[in-house]
């Protein structure tokens, strides 16, 4: 009961890592709204409502502002209240700034960035007037290092990184906690369009000094720490779960 009767955002819920913090919060007794594009919002809300939590689809594009708006009023409507917004939703395109199309470049930016501001812009005054709150922004371990074909999701994930500080020192007088969490890779279908074969994936595993990929329950319990009152002094951070990969350079 870690997050007993808090009402809880999450975006890009319907899949992936937004969909386990989602279903990890709802077994921690949060009301969670699932916020996502498509009908499969809808799906993830009736499989934690089979296992007898409190969810809610509400169906919204995070780079869109009034449709944000609208997510967020929807959200009060139902619950009342917000405690936490974890702003997950992202997409990856590949190519270096060269290779790039603008439109690739800005959809990322967009919706890995943007939205960061979008949401918490609209979730703030409701958060600010109960004097707390958590938000968790999904950012990357690209948002630390650099990488190779992949300079819009690089730019964007530092972006988010950097905004979770600028966000945590203006906020946290008024009970708003705000960190970052930044994911080595996890297979999800966000990986999968890079890598679509099996073996491409082992590849990918075996970067990892771990040498394994994360679970996805092992992503959701960092999510799960830094929303709940057990990080009450931690705001502004960025907690790498990597498996050991933005520790250092691997020459041996
Ligand atoms: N998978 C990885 O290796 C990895 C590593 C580090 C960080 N991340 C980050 O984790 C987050 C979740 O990604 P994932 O790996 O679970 O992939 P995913 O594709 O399963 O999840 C992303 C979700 O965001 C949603 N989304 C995209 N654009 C949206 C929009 N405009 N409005 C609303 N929802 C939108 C998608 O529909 C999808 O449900 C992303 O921010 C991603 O950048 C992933």
């Amino acid at each position: 009961m870690r997050l007993y009767d808090k009402v809880a955002i999450v975006t890009g819920a319907s899949s992936g890592i937004g969909k386990a913090i989602a279903q990890s919060f709802a077994k921690e007794h949060a009301y969670v709204a699932i916020v996502a594009r498509s009908q499969k919002g809808a799906e993830a809300v009736q499989q934690i409502t089979a296992e007898g939590g409190k969810a809610l689809f509400v169906q919204c594009d995070v780079t869109n502002a009034t449709a944000v708006e609208a997510m967020v009023s929807s959200v009060i409507k139902e619950y009342g209240r917000i405690d936490i917004l974890v702003n997950n939703a992202g997409i990856l395109r590949n190519g270096d700034v060269v290779s790039l199309q603008e439109k690739d470049w800005d959809d990322v930016i967009a919706t890995d960035l943007k939205s960061v501001y979008l949401c918490s812009k609209y979730v703030i005054p409701i958060m600010r007037k109960n004097k707390s709150g958590s938000i968790v922004n999904v950012a990357s371990y690209f948002g630390l290092l650099g990488g190779r074909q992949v300079a819009a999701y690089c730019a964007a994930k530092g972006g988010v990184v950097n905004l979770t500080r600028a966000m945590a020192l203006d906020h946290s007088r008024e009970g708003i906690r705000v960190n970052a969490l930044c994911p080595g890779p996890v297979e999800t279908q966000l990986l999968q369009k890079t890598f679509p074969t099996p073996e491409s994936m082992k590849k990918v595993a075996a970067q990892i000094p771990r040498g394994q990929f994360p679970t996805l329950e092992e992503i959701a319990s960092a999510a799960l720490f830094l929303a709940s009152d057990e990080s009450k002094h931690i705001t502004g951070i960025a907690l790498p779960i990597d498996g050991g990969g933005s520790a250092g350079i691997k020459i041996i």
